[in-house]
C-alpha cells in the first residue's frame, strides 16, 4: 500500500499526531509507504512531497502546527489542476491520497472523489463545525486555551471592577465561545447562532454590577453578529480565496457596552495563541485514532469516506455526509449556558436575544 498524506487548511494542535498514526499504521500495519505532500494541495500540484516512516515521525506527537505546512491552496481553482492530481497520483503510484482538513479541504476531496480520485478525509479544525463527526482534533485544545484565558481576564476584571471582553475564534459557529464560557464561567457568551442585542447585554452587566463587585467577562465569537440595525459594524474585508476575514468584533463589543453602562472595558483578542502549541491529551487521542482509521480506510479501499467520531467510535461516514453545512451550536448546550448566565435586567426580561450572566 502506498499512502499520500496532506494537511490543508488552519493549522491547529494535533495534526503531527494524524500524520504520525496514519505512517506508524501504514508502515508496521499493512507493510506499506507513504509519502507528505508539503503545503496540501499546492505540493500535489508543484510535485513537493517527502518519504515519511516512523523514524521520521518520532518525536512529533506532541507538536504543534503540521511539519508538512499548510495553505489554502485548492487543485480546482488552478488551470488543469484535476488532471494534475492525477498525474502526481499515477506517477508517483499512491493507491489514495489521505487530506486532513476542515470545511474547504473535505470539500475539494468530495470534488475529487466524485471525479474519480481515490481519497479519504480526516475531519480537523479547531472550530468543530464539521458535520457527521462529534468532535475534530484541535477543538478541546482551543477550549482549554481560550477557558486559561477567561480564569485570567476573572481575576483582573476583578481587581479593576471592569469588563473584559475576549474574543475567540470559531468562524461561523460558536462552539469555542460556548465550551469555553462555559468552562471559564463567562457573564456573557455571544455567538453566530443567536444575533446579539448590546441594549439587553449592557442592561444586564450592569444590573450585575449594581449588585455586587463581580468581575464580568464577556466571550465573544469572531463570528458573532448584532441583530439587525442594533449596531453598526465595519465593512468586511476577504482574503485571497475569497474568505471573508474574521476578527475585530469584539473591539466594537467593548466600545458598545463602555458607552452604554460607562463602566471601564477592554478587549483581548485571542487569536492565533487557539490555534498554537501541543495538542492535549485528548486531542492527541482523537488525532491518533483518526491517522489509524485513514490507513485502515484505504487497506479496506473504502474511498470517498471520511473517519468520524460518532457515540465515542471512530466510524467512516461518506464524504457527502461531511459537506452538507456546517455544525451549529446545538440548542441543549446553548440552554445550558443560559442557565449559568446572570439574570436579565428587568427592562430586558422579556428580550432573550443574547446569552449573558456570570458565575
Ligand atoms: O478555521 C480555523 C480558523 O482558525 C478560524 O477559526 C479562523 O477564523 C480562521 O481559521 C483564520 O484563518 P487564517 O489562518 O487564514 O487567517
Amino acid at each position: 500500500m502506498r499512502i499520500g498524506i496532506l494537511t490543508g487548511g488552519g493549522d491547529c494542535p494535533g495534526l503531527n499526531a494524524v500524520i504520525r498514526a496514519t505512517v506508524r499504521a501504514v508502515e508496521v500495519e499493512y507493510g506499506g509507504t507513504v509519502i507528505g505532500f508539503h503545503d496540501a494541495w499546492r505540493g500535489v500540484l508543484e510535485g513537493r512531497f517527502e518519504s515519511l516512516d516512523v523514524d521520521r515521525c518520532r518525536g512529533i506527537l506532541p507538536r504543534g502546527g503540521t511539519i508538512l505546512g499548510t495553505s489554502r491552496d485548492q487543485p480546482y481553482a488552478a488551470d488543469g489542476g484535476l488532471e494534475r492530481v492525477r498525474e502526481v497520483v499515477a506517477d508517483l503510484g499512491l493507491d489514495a491520497i489521505v487530506a486532513i482538513g476542515g470545511e474547504g479541504t473535505m470539500g475539494v476531496t468530495r470534488d475529487l472523489h466524485r471525479d474519480g480520485v481515490h481519497v479519504v478525509g480526516v475531519p480537523k479544525t479547531i472550530d468543530n463545525d464539521i458535520p457527521a463527526t462529534e468532535m475534530t482534533f484541535g477543538f478541546q485544545t482551543a477550549v482549554q486555551i481560550c477557558t486559561d484565558a477567561i480564569d485570567r481576564l476573572h481575576t483582573t476584571a476583578e481587581s479593576h471592577d471592569r469588563v473584559l471582553v475576549l474574543e475567540v475564534m470559531g468562524r461561523h459557529v460558536g462552539h469555542i465561545a460556548v465550551w469555553s464560557g462555559l468552562a471559564g464561567g463567562a457573564t456573557v457568551v455571544l455567538v453566530p447562532e443567536q444575533p446579539f442585542d448590546l441594549a439587553d447585554v449592557s442592561a444586564r452587566i450592569t444590573a450585575r454590577h449594581d449588585a455586587g463587585r463581580w468581575a464580568t467577562v464577556v466571550v465573544v465569537a469572531e463570528g458573532a453578529r448584532p441583530a439587525a440595525g442594533t449596531l453598526d459594524l465595519l465593512p468586511e474585508e476577504r482574503d485571497r480565496y475569497g474568505h471573508v476575514r474574521l476578527g475585530g468584533i469584539g473591539n466594537l463589543v467593548a466600545a458598545e457596552i463602555q458607552r452604554r453602562t460607562g463602566i471601564e472595558t477592554r478587549t483581548t483578542i485571542l487569536g492565533y495563541v487557539q490555534r498554537g502549541g501541543s495538542p492535549n491529551a485528548y486531542d492527541r487521542v482523537l488525532a491518533s485514532r483518526f491517522g489509524v482509521a485513514a490507513a485502515d480506510a484505504v487497506a479496506e479501499g473504502a474511498f470517498g469516506t471520511m473517519v468520524a467520531l460518532q457515540s465515542n467510535a471512530i466510524v467512516r461516514v461518506p464524504i457527502e455526509q461531511a459537506t452538507k453545512g456546517l455544525k451549529v451550536v446545538d440548542d441543549q448546550i446553548m440552554r445550558d449556558a443560559a442557565l449559568f448566565q446572570a439574570r436579565p435586567a428587568p427592562a430586558a426580561a422579556n428580550d432573550q436575544r443574547g446569552l449573558s450572566g456570570g458565575l
